[in-house]
């Protein structure tokens, strides 16, 4: 299984919308697997298929939370096909950071509870809830496939800031 190659901002791939998916395959448990891998070796908490470059409505979470007790528990990770979200409440403020925008971590504000509705990859619809920090993933994942990065939820000055370094040190990496 290969590890997939992730796109970083500010690809213009990453701010596309993600198409439903109707067809459970095999072809979908590959890319199933091959992200979760790729999430897995990151090493990230999530990971969604616009930015391995596939503009499908899928993603990968990683369910397995360290702990004092337990800094590196087995990995415990999961795919949710055409997720959405159905009902949400309150608020949290959360240091975020993504595989795919490199260098940066800001703190957003999220809903603190979440219910989303999705399917498997034989295609069977459940829910989940989640709240805290599950919660922001599943909300920082899902929106991916609306091609809405967790820069769209930073402060802009702080964006800006943050997007002239980066160019300005990809274009000293090429000279
Ligand atoms: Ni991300």
């Amino acid at each position: 299984m290969p590890i997939l190659r992730i796109l970083k901002f500010p690809d213009p791939r990453l701010n596309e919308e993600s198409v439903l998916i109707e067809e459970f395959g095999e072809e979908l448990k590959t890319l199933a697997s091959d992200m979760i891998e790729t999430m897995v070796a990151a090493p990230g908490v999530g990971l969604a298929a616009p930015q391995v470059g596939k503009l499908l409505r899928m993603i990968v979470i990683e369910r397995a939370v360290p702990s004092e007790e337990d800094p590196q528990p087995p990995s415990d990770p999961m795919a949710l096909v055409n997720p959405e979200i159905m009902s949400a409440e309150g608020s949290q403020v959360f240091n975020e950071g993504c595989l795919s925008v490199e260098d940066f971590q800001s703190e957003v504000t999220r809903y603190m509870k979440v219910e989303v509705e999705a399917q498997d990859l034989d295609g069977n619809f459940f829910t989940m809830e989640a709240e805290g920090r599950m919660a922001v993933i599943l909300q920082h994942e899902i929106d991916h496939l609306d091609g809405v990065l967790f820069l769209n939820h930073v402060n802009p000055l702080k964006r800006s800031m943050y997007t002239k370094s980066l160019l300005k040190r990809r274009k000293k990496g090429r000279d």
